[in-house]
């Protein structure tokens, strides 16, 4: 672990903890037995963060496209997201993690929603590290509820639309005061972005490891968040601006 440099771990990482299937049917298992393993992975990599000094780290647990999958699929998600709740809520609070979720809550179950709510009302004062659930997410609903929000102000007259800047739209997003990510970790093959926070990886470094969720460990976060430290951010500006500091 040493080779990590202290002054740049990313403030903010997002995770798409893809392959928990795959990981499962490879084993003959059924699919389900793949989000379990991958839920102990949340639970190892929420520590891992926290021990790394990370600031705020999401987690894509749930899309709104996961709604079309199999009825016993997404109970079985589901009744891990409430056992995760159960489980590690004493440590998260031990840990000093502050819980928030992003998404469209009110589609889950009411007992879910108020176990959800119980946790981030419990962890509200925590400020070690920040950990945010996209539940029930996507970037374009989440873009879409913006978007609603802004047509609101326009209509009672509060805002009007030749004024309308990207920090109006930035603060109709669900968790306005968030950072963007630094670093988005996508696991289990694929190269794509799969509607996760379309407006707030804009420049975001991306690293894909072929490693399933279940599989990935401590040592892959590392490995991530070491090749994130050999990349030069631009952000649209030239390598010499950027070494001049100006
Ligand atoms: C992707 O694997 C994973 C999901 C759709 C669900 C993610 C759920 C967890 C990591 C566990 C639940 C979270 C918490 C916080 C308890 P996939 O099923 O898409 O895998 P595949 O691409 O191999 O089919």
């Amino acid at each position: 672990m040493g080779r990590l440099e202290p002054a740049s771990i990313p403030r903010h990482v997002a995770i798409i903890p893809d392959g928990n299937g795959r990981w499962a049917e490879s084993r003959g298992l059924a699919r389900n037995e793949g989000h379990s393993r991958g839920t102990e992975v949340v639970r190892e990599i929420v520590r891992a963060a926290h021990e790394l000094g990370i600031k705020q780290l999401t987690i894509y647990a749930f899309s709104m496209e996961n709604w079309d999958r199999p009825q016993d699929e997404i109970d079985a998600i589901m009744g891990l997201l409430s056992r995760y709740i159960r489980h590690e809520t004493d440590e998260l609070e031990k840990n000093g993690v502050r819980v928030q979720t992003i998404g469209r809550l009110d589609m889950l179950s009411p007992k879910l929603q108020r176990a959800i709510r119980g946790l981030e009302k419990r962890t509200a004062g925590n400020d070690e590290m920040l950990l945010i659930f996209a539940l029930s997410y996507s970037g374009r609903s989440e873009l879409v509820d913006a978007m609603r929000g802004i047509a609101r102000e326009v209509e009672s007259g509060r805002l009007d639309p030749e004024a309308i800047e990207e920090k109006d739209i930035r603060e109709h997003l669900y968790a306005p005061d968030l950072p963007d990510p630094d670093l988005l970790i996508r696991t289990g093959v694929e190269h794509r972005i799969s509607n996760f926070m379309l407006w707030q990886l804009a420049y975001t470094e991306l690293w894909i490891t072929d490693a399933l969720w279940p599989d990935f460990t401590k040592r892959d976060l590392v490995d991530a968040i070491h090749a994130y430290q050999q990349r030069e951010r631009r952000f649209g500006r030239t390598g010499a601006q950027v070494r001049k500091g100006s």
